[in-house]
């Protein structure tokens, strides 16, 4: 089939199925479905995952967000969801299908890889919720604690929420680059605000994880606005990233293009 009656899709998807056989599917943001994308990819190609999933807040009993109506989040740049996504899974679903992505990626991560993998823990129902329903059986090393700043107390029966987590899912041969493990497991970072994503990283976290990491390769295969293409860059290594919005692989891209043309990469 000649490449010109591709479909904008397929072609992508065509170049990534080649781009495996090359291993071209460096530095490339894939726009298509996450386990989709990531069964294309070969074992123990990739060194390190870092990646924040959506996190089902539309499917809430507790946090404002019930029934997708935003509730007292009603401004929160979330309350529409993402441009692709609906984020109102049944809970059971939205666990099932994390864990299959999960055991994707441990399958794509070499002998001494790591996964980076930012959740939110809530209440529901009047009790928490963490995520051990996602990561149980899978080889939590450490949880490091992201403290955002600031945070809205709207229930007197709850202290304002105020971090994420970061759940360091290691193969046993992972190590830190050299003198990283000062940095301890408590992470203060502002959360972004200059994004036009709703839910972006604040390139200062994911630079304090590429670069406590010896990792040539980084994947994330929730990719958004592209922040973790922009540090990998910013740090030498090569990314891939997948999203399934076309809107956000077009930001991703366009971010990447703009450093690589201020730090006259290209
Ligand atoms: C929390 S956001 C990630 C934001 C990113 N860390 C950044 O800095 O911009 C989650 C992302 O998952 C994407 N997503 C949702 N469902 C997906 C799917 N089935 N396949 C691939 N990406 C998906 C959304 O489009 C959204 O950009």
């Amino acid at each position: 089939m000649a490449t010109a009656t591709l479909t904008k899709r397929q072609a992508k998807s065509t170049r990534s199925n080649e781009g495996i056989k090359s291993q071209s599917f460096l530095n490339t943001i894939i726009c298509g479905d996450v386990l989709e994308e990531l069964r294309k990819l070969p074992d123990a190609s990739i060194d390190i995952v870092i990646t924040s999933p959506p996190y089902n807040l539309k499917n809430s009993t507790g946090n404002g967000m019930k029934d997708g109506r935003g509730g007292k989040w009603a401004n929160a740049a979330l309350q529409k969801g993402y441009s692709h996504h609906h984020d109102n899974m049944p809970h059971d679903e939205y666990v099932a299908w994390q864990r299959d992505c999960l055991t994707e990626l441990m399958r794509i991560i070499s002998d001494d890889g790591a996964i980076f993998y930012n959740h939110k823990w809530r209440v529901q129902n009047g009790l928490l919720q963490d995520r051990q329903d996602i990561v149980s059986g899978f080889p939590v090393r450490q949880i490091i604690i992201w403290r955002r700043k600031g945070g809205f107390n709207f229930n007197p029966g709850y202290f304002v929420p105020t971090y994420e987590v970061i759940y360091l899912i290691a193969k046993k041969g992972f190590r830190l680059a050299p003198k990283s493990n000062g940095h301890g497991d408590v992470w203060e970072f502002m959360q972004e605000m200059n994004n036009d994503h709703p839910a972006a990283f604040p390139i200062d976290l994911i630079d304090r994880i590429v670069s406590s990491t010896t990792a040539k390769t980084v994947l994330d295969p929730f990719m958004g606005s592209g922040t973790t293409a922009i540090s990998a860059l910013k740090h030498g290594r090569d990314y891939v990233g997948i999203d399934i919005s076309p809107e956000y692989c077009a930001m991703a891209e366009q971010r990447i293009a703009e450093f690589k043309a201020q730090t006259k990469l290209i």
